[in-house]
């Protein structure tokens, strides 16, 4: 067969994801990003191209030092803590990356400064007098998202580097109308200071030029020409912020995100390139030459992908992107994603938690729209994706083909590949590459579905479970095609859903984790007759009722919540009893303060030595809000001292002071004090 694996290049591919902040959890907007890359990159590999994963966690800018600030950590803690969650998310998706770095790797450090000296030797960075808005009631400039006010194009409320509700444009420093602090909502006053700007004006007909040229998908391409026609500004590239690279040419700002964030790709493949032993090999990627960088993005961050990277790299003398992707934006059931309002799902706890399997979220994050329209996910959606698609046509057949040809041969029969048959996959693997070279996910997994619906029908009209009876020959001719359809469908499969292909080629009595690596070509080799089969079983469930309602349950709940708290209330707790005997499984003893300390470099935690009459503990507390150290020492207060200990800011904490929440007045914490009682009474 000729001409299968085409993919336009045979070049060295890089692909790379668009980093997580690391500043909150995996949800399922993030998957639009990293599923399509994974299946992507698998298909690459199948097709025969040698292709790179990086990724990693940005850790900069003003997402990472808002939630610190919130949650009482230091940047650091808060970019360990979910950076960490990343690297074990990511895996259990079957998303597997040959880096995963972060963006404050000292790696990452040393290229965006080198990156900004180059610039600057060239030419295109320059010094400037910027009015940006200062609070005055929080004693500081405000960066980004620290400010809100009018998009000055569509009018709606937007934060100061994005119309993130409205127009979806990347906003300049000082740009939006009437601003805000987003923390304390006083009006802002201007300060005027030296910022460093980028000279992107210069590079408007390299980008027209280069965006005609840029392979990926239409709407990436569309919209940046669009905006270079508007006619491009200069970009400021510094931030008055504390949190971040120094910039190299005034030590007292700091690089601004968007400028260290999308270096990382090139970190992340020198950290690669490191790790398998050949420290040169990220060069061949980024140096000009012929490999080939295709970054998978969402569409909310076309801008900084195809107006200001291409024109970073333009100007520092390194490779251009050869093809940005970019996804439609994913909805929850017919709403805009939004945290605040309940609209999410989180990966963690609303799915893998639930034990619902990843390889049924990354065949819907595929096949569920067309990979640059918005993707409105639902669960009952979901649920019917499952038990129908994959259960109904695909589980069904290849469960069917392989128990009844074990039950009844015990092995492959004797047969030949029906050339009809044969055909029908041939013309799968060209959808499915065609699919590859447009960029196009949904049709891969809409070809393979046909090629299950393919098989059952033949299953169906041939009736081997009569034929065993009446022509044994017959009957092994037709099985020995269903089997080669079953192993046509697990090397296909296998981008999508890598776990249940694994499944499907140890039940097809193959090394179940080989099929990772064999080429697409393998689907046209039909089985060797008499070769021993594995024990077959499902190879998807269908979704559980109870629990489905569950999951249904927790999200309404969810979302009434948080519309609850948007006109003001808090919603009635549901009626619940406790029984005595788990009342008494808590310990909850009298301790004296003996001593009351800040935890350095956070904003909300108090260390306290507790004297529990048997043991002094340490315990953490965030009330450093709310009460100086010397408030707390010397007091008597009630702890319960057998909770699960737990490490805060890098400290065990064993216990928490118990302390009661003044009513109508949100996070007015009083701690329970009780005088005159010895160390170590217990209550009850
Ligand atoms: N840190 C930046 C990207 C820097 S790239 C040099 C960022 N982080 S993010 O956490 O907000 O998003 C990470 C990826 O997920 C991005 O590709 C983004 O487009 C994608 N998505 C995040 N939320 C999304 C939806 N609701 N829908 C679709 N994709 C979106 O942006
Ligand atoms: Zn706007």
């Amino acid at each position: 067969m000729t001409n299968l694996n085409k993919y336009p290049t045979k070049d060295p591919v890089l692909v790379t994801c668009g980093l997580p902040y690391a500043s909150g959890e995996m949800h399922i907007g993030h998957l639009r990003t990293y599923v399509p890359a994974d299946v992507f990159v698998r298909l690459l590999k199948k097709m025969g191209v040698d292709v790179t994963f990086v990724c990693g966690s940005d850790t900069h800018g003003t997402p990472v030092v808002i939630t610190a600030e919130k949650e009482g950590l230091t940047p650091k803690e808060i970019y360990s803590k979910y950076h960490q969650h990343y690297l074990e998310t990511f895996p259990k998706l079957n998303i597997r990356f040959d880096n995963y770095g972060n963006t404050d790797d000292p790696e990452n450090i040393e290229r965006s400064i080198q990156l900004v000296e180059t610039l600057q030797k060239n030419g295109h960075i320059y010094p400037k007098e910027l009015e940006s808005p200062y609070c005055s009631q929080c004693g500081r400039s405000l960066p980004d998202r620290y400010v809100r006010g009018e998009c000055p194009y569509c009018h709606v409320d937007a934060r100061g580097d994005e119309c993130d509700q409205g127009c979806g444009r990347y906003l300049e420093p000082g740009e939006v109308l009437n601003p805000r602090c987003a923390v304390c909502g006083s009006p802002t006053r201007p300060v005027t200071r030296t910022h460093y700007y980028f000279k992107l004006s210069n590079f408007t007909k390299f980008l027209e030029d280069f965006l005609q040229r840029m392979g990926g998908t239409k709407n990436a391409r569309n919209s940046a020409l669009s905006w270079v026609r508007e006619g491009l500004r200069d970009w400021c590239i510094t931030r008055d912020l504390d949190w971040g690279i120094k910039f190299p040419l005034d030590k007292e700002l700091t690089l601004y995100v968007w400028v260290d964030a999308p270096i990382h790709y090139m970190s992340s493949t020198e950290q690669w390139a490191k790790a398998i032993g050949q420290p040169d090999a990220w060069e061949k990627f980024w140096k000009p030459g012929n490999g080939r960088l295709v970054h998978y993005i969402g569409q909310d961050i076309v801008h900084h992908h195809c107006i200001f990277w291409p024109a970073m790299l333009k100007g520092s003398d390194y490779n251009l992107p050869y093809a940005v992707v970019a996804s439609g934006m994913v909805k929850i059931e017919g709403h805009n994603f939004s945290r605040s309002r309940g609209y999410v799902v989180w990966i963690k706890e609303d799915y893998l938690d639930k034990g619902l399997d990843p390889d049924y979220l990354r065949y819907y994050v595929v096949s569920g729209s067309s990979h640059t329209k918005d993707l409105d996910f639902a669960w009952d959606v979901f649920r019917d994706k499952v038990n129908n698609e994959l259960v109904n046509t695909f589980g069904n057949f290849i469960y069917r083909a392989l128990h009844f040809t074990n039950k009844n041969f015990g092995e492959v029969p004797k047969g030949e590949f029906d050339p009809k048959l044969r055909k029908e996959v041939e013309r799968t693997i060209r959808g499915i590459t065609d699919a590859v070279n447009e960029y196009e996910l949904k049709k891969v997994s809409d070809e393979i579905l046909k090629l299950a619906r393919i098989g059952n029908e033949y299953f169906q009209a041939a009736k081997p479970w009569e034929l065993v009876k009446s022509d044994k020959d017959k009957a092994a001719e037709i099985l020995y095609n269903a089997v080669a359809l079953v192993k046509a469908l697990a090397v296909l499969i296998e981008p999508i859903m890598p776990s249940v292909a694994e499944s499907i080629w140890g039940q097809l009595g193959y090394e179940a984790a080989e099929i990772h690596s064999v080429p697409i070509e393998e689907a046209l080799n039909s089985p060797e007759v008499g070769s021993k089969l594995g024990t077959p079983k499902p190879v998807i469930a269908k979704i559980d009722d109870d629990q489905f309602a569950r999951i249904k349950e927790t999200i309404a709940n969810r979302i009434k919540a948080a519309e609850a708290a948007e006109r003001g209330e808090t919603l009635e707790e549901p009626e619940v009893t406790v029984t005595f005997d788990e009342f008494k499984r808590m310990d909850i003893r009298a301790g004296h303060i003996l001593e009351c300390t800040r935890v350095p470099k956070t904003k909300k935690l108090l260390l306290l030595k507790v004297d529990l009459g048997t043991e002094i503990r340490e315990i953490v507390t965030g009330l450093a809000d709310l009460y100086k150290p010397e408030d707390l020492t010397g007091k008597t207060a009630l702890f319960l001292v057998n909770l699960e200990p737990k490490k805060i800011a890098g400290i065990e904490s064993k216990g928490m002071i118990l302390a009661v929440e003044k009513a109508g007045e949100p996070g007015a914490w009083v701690p329970v004090t009780v005088e005159g009682v010895p160390p170590g009474s217990k209550a009850a």
